[in-house]
């Protein structure tokens, strides 16, 4: 047992939590909202390890009232609730979980082409409001995935198991990325595009999967939307900055795109009177692209590993700043 405290900013999955209390003492916010502001700068004052959520902000702030902190672990691929800079220069390892969610993204990614292009939810809406009073299927005719275009951005981990799936729906795969990937193209069969907008021209349904970073923030907006095909549709479950989603409103609502399935928004939670709510043509779920039991469990116990790993001096299994270490004092 190492001498050491770990404030967790949710209730995760039990076994990491028991992997955590084997080692070390461990307080649990016990809301599956996030702390307070007050409370996290309280807690961080006190713990050398914090474990958290992507939906849990950790600024320069909340940093420098972290006196003893040595680690924050994210249950998340996603690092953009960070402030890295700042984490580095004080020497706060900075942990993540990459490398289990894709094919739950996947999954969740071909499960929104699905809903979108043949209006699943659409459908669900319209029977359960009392609307299926005769048998026709005229209201609710959707697009064909078989032999339709995918266009994929960002042809990392999740994108590239996006494209192995589209493989056996029969569709044609483009993709954008910041790097050709050429033994990729080869074994998936996928297209490479020189130009988002290109892409984007081309495809009838298109997916994003890039990380959010200063380049990608807001990368589909007016222009974007406008040289999507009228009869396209946009898929989001990378990061809800990514979209402007006044943009994708005037899209949906104007019929410059067919339709829109996002698993993330700006904010999440989105606003219950946020206009995008009241369009038929716009799929959205929570947050929710890896949230299977078993990528859930595995994620947790990833970022526990790495909350042990750092507090007793062994390399953590996914580190994203190791420079940390030289900044450290004491
Ligand atoms: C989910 O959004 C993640 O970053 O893991």
């Amino acid at each position: 047992m190492v001498e050491a405290k770990v404030f967790m900013s949710r209730p995760y999955h039990p076994e990491a939590e028991t992997l955590l209390r084997e080692n070390f003492e461990v307080e649990v916010w016990d809301k599956e909202t996030s702390p307070p502001r007050e409370l996290m700068l309280e807690k961080l004052a006190e713990c050398q390890a914090l474990f958290a959520e992507s939906y849990d902000r950790v600024d320069a702030e909340m940093m420098a009232a972290g006196k003893s902190l040595r680690v924050i672990s994210n249950r998340a691929v996603g690092t953009d609730n960070l402030d890295i800079p700042e984490a580095t220069r004080r020497g706060i390892l900075l942990g993540n979980t990459p490398g289990i969610l894709q094919d739950s993204c996947a999954d969740f990614t071909f499960a929104l082409i699905l809903d979108a292009g043949r209006r699943i939810t659409f459908s669900d809406r319209d029977v359960r409001a009392g609307n299926w009073t005769y048998l026709t299927q005229t209201p609710y005719i959707g697009t064909d995935i078989h032999g339709k275009t995918l266009g994929i951005v960002g042809l990392g981990g999740i994108g590239q198991r996006v494209a192995r799936r589209a493989g056996g729906f029969d569709m044609r795969v483009l993709y954008y990325s910041r790097t050709r990937k050429p033994e990729i193209e080869e074994e998936l069969g996928t297209e490479w595009m020189a130009s988002l907008d290109s892409l984007l021209g081309e495809a009838d349904y298109v997916s994003l999967h890039m990380p959010l970073t200063p380049e990608t923030e807001g990368l589909i907006g007016r222009l974007q939307l406008e040289r999507m095909k009228p009869e396209a549709f946009l898929i989001n479950t990378s990061r809800g900055r990514t979209v402007d989603l006044k943009a994708l409103y005037e899209a949906l609502s104007g019929g410059t795109i067919a339709g829109a399935a996002i698993d993330v928004s700006d904010p999440e939670p989105i606003p219950l009177d946020d206009p995008l709510l009241s369009l038929p043509n716009l799929v959205i779920t929570p947050h929710i692209a890896s949230a299977s039991s078993a990528t859930f469990k595995a994620m947790a116990n990833m970022a526990a590993l790495n909350i042990i790993a750092a507090l007793t001096g062994q390399p953590m299994p996914s580190c994203i700043n190791p420079d940390a270490l030289e900044h450290r004092r004491g």
